[in-house]
């Protein structure tokens, strides 16, 4: 697998190098054409998106203003593949893992990261599962670069996350809570950017990959455990699951809603990270 990650996806830099041993061992002399290859040329692209990125995302507490996330998405609609240094030829998601029936491994790449944004590409292989997870107090931009995969997005149904203040909105058991449905849908490259925002817009997501994908999400600000924006995961319950769903008689919009409970991080999600090795860019 992973000498053909380092053939295929030529913008992503090799795994750590124990790993890596085990790689070349197996491939032969795919070692050699990796380690002589020459760094990547700058495309203007990437680094145009990162001083956007650097212009809109001033600090934690930035909401993008409806000009700049319209700048932004115009930005990510127009990447491509190859200006993040990547190949339509993935073969590395011709991953063992799913012949041998293994969960797939989700890897990602941080081309960026200051504490005002971060900039990543994420690797699903086929049927990988970034499960229902949340992005407190953050605007996220995701563009789909290539592959197909199902995107299903959550908000909250009704006031904020304190449960003192969700009335009929959340049930006793505080980690329970109504959200309704934003988007669901299968998105395949080359397509449009989707946007998460703070408060509205389905900030909560789940993403399944149908045939193996590449993503490129901006966050602003990035996750960060010590200003509190930690990842929560969600499980749904149907809303016409619990005793209270009588409140909404419409059937359309029973369908759109659910009850989402936190869990822990599901132990299934297996994720690891390599080093970004396309295009570089400048911070100055
Ligand atoms: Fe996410």
């Amino acid at each position: 697998m992973g000498a053909e990650f380092e053939v295929a996806v030529a913008g992503v830099a090799a795994p750590p190098a124990k790993r890596r041993r085990r790689m070349v061992a197996a491939a032969g002399g795919a070692r050699r054409r990796a380690t002589r290859r020459a760094p990547a040329p700058p495309t203007r692209a990437v680094q145009r998106l990162f001083q956007a990125s650097r212009a809109v995302f001033r600090g934690p507490g930035t909401v993008p203003a409806p000009a700049e996330v319209a700048l932004l998405r115009a930005m990510l609609d127009r990447m491509r593949p190859e200006d993040v240094g990547l190949s339509a030829d993935l073969r590395f998601f011709k991953a063992r893992e799913a012949a041998e029936g293994k969960t797939p491994t989700i890897t990602h790449t941080t081309i960026y990261k200051s504490e005002n944004f971060s900039m990543v590409i994420l690797f699903l292989p086929p049927n990988a599962v970034i499960p229902l997870h949340n992005h407190p107090g953050m605007t996220v931009f995701s563009k789909l670069l290539l592959g197909s995969m199902h995107i299903k997005s959550y908000d909250w149904a009704g006031p904020g996350p304190d449960p003192a203040t969700s009335g009929a909105n959340s049930l006793p058991d505080d980690r329970l809570r109504l959200a309704e449905l934003v988007v669901d849908d299968v998105f395949t490259a080359p397509c449009d950017t989707s946007v998460l925002y703070p408060t509205a817009g389905g900030n909560m997501h789940r993403f399944k990959a149908i045939a193996s994908c590449a993503v490129l999400d901006i966050l602003g600000p990035p996750y960060s455990i010590e200003e509190d924006r930690d990842c929560t995961y969600y499980t749904e319950i149907p809303y016409s699951h619990q005793p209270s769903s009588d409140l909404v008689d419409n059937e359309q919009e029973r369908r759109r809603l659910a009850w989402l409970k936190e869990i822990d991080m599901p132990k299934e999600l297996k994720m690891c990270s390599v080093a970004y090795g396309g295009p570089p860019i400048s911070d100055r």
